[in-house]
């Protein structure tokens, strides 16, 4: 249940069709920031799902050639292209999932926190539109920092009077790849069949990869535990570097918010067994977000999977005390952002 494979219904749609899906379900998704780095290739994966009848692609520009361009490829869904916020709202009505990833990426040298003045404000904006015109739709929030940026726009739907905690996520999924991933590198594993909880939040030592809890269950030394922990928490940062100033992981990006995405579609069509991890509002510690596994249903977390904390090893344990203190700082940063203001 937790593979990071698409959905079942849509690999089944696919099977001889080629690209030519056939429709198995018509849920309406809007990308904002869909002609950057990560939305381009997003909204080219999501093009391909056949749970989608129509995919609204919003940018401050450069839009609408990426809309021309995805709608000449044989699947079922309908592109549209919205430019400027004077169509955001159109954008926005009666969708279904709405996926976030505007704002500026890293450069090499920066933490994700580097970006929180510029992204802080596009997300408040975005979700302020979000509340207005499609309250009831997930949120999937990928602009960083995540651990920052999730907390302002909780506040921003607590401040409209439509905050539904259940529907609101940080995709922190590209953490849940990086480390099925490396760990199948590492133990010479078949990468179809490994799944690595991480909780925590997204950046830095809060990235808490869970490998004690790696299916199959698999020995590691110590040092292993140390290098892949350590890996896995740089693993944003060693594209970074890889691109020199190019910007931040897009297509690897791309690739598992799609994964979230098309979870959140089964959950939504009433597959029962959806798993995924995410930044959402929790009470597995004190802190008000953690990032954990949880069961996604038709409205949204169906529930948090307490034993994912216990029987930590000490390594884990040790480390999930380190982290707070920075993810508790990161949250209180995005909740004073929004309510200081007038
Ligand atoms: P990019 O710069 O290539 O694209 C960002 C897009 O957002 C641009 O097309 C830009 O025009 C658009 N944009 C800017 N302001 C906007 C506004 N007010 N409304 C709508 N669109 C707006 O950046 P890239 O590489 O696509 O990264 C986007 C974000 O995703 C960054 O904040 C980055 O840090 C984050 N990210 C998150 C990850 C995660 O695991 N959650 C992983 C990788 C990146």
């Amino acid at each position: 249940a937790l593979r990071g494979s698409f959905a079942p219904k849509a690999q089944k749609a696919n099977q001889g069709s080629g690209y030519g899906l056939q429709p198995v379900a018509s849920y309406k998704v809007a990308i904002l920031g869909a002609g950057g780095g990560i939305g381009q290739p997003l909204a080219l994966l999501i093009k391909m799902s056949p749970l989608v009848s129509t995919l609204n692609l919003y940018d401050i520009a450069n839009v609408k050639g990426v809309a021309a361009d995805l709608s000449h490829c044989n699947t079922p869904s309908q592109v549209l292209d919205f430019t400027g916020p004077s169509e955001l709202g159109n954008c926005l009505k009666g969708v279904n999932v709405v996926v976030i990833p505007a704002g500026v990426p890293r450069k090499p040298g920066m933490t994700r926190d580097d970006l929180f003045n510029i992204n802080a404000n596009i997300v408040k904006t975005l979700v302020e539109a979000v509340a207005d015109n499609c309250p009831d739709a997930f949120i999937h929030i990928i602009s960083n920092p995540v651990n920052s940026t999730v907390p302002i726009a909780a506040e921003v739907l607590k401040q409209k009077g439509v905050y539904n905690p259940k529907k609101l996520f940080g995709v922190t999924t590209l953490d849940v790849v990086r480390a099925n991933t490396f760990v199948a590198q590492k133990k010479n594993l078949k990468l179809i069949d490994v799944d690595v909880p991480v909780v925590g939040g997204h950046a830095g030592i809060t990235i808490l990869p869970l490998l004690s809890k790696t299916k199959p269950s698999v020995t590691f030394t110590d040092e292993e535990v140390e290098q892949l922990t350590v890996r896995i928490q740089n693993g944003g940062t060693e594209v970074v570097e890889a691109k020199a100033g190019a910007g931040s992981a897009t297509l690897s990006m791309a690739y598992a918010a799609a994964r979230f995405v098309e979870s959140s579609l089964r959950a939504l069509d009433g597959d029962g067994d959806v798993y995924e991890c995410a930044f959402v509002q929790s009470n597995l510690t004190d802190l008000p977000f953690f990032a954990s596994r949880i069961k996604l249903g038709r409205n949204g977390v169906e529930a948090l999977s307490p034993s994912d904390l216990t029987g930590l090893t000490e390594y884990e344990e040790k480390a999930l005390e380190a982290l707070k203190p920075e993810l508790k700082t990161s949250i209180e940063k995005g909740i004073a952002f929004v309510q200081k203001q007038p």
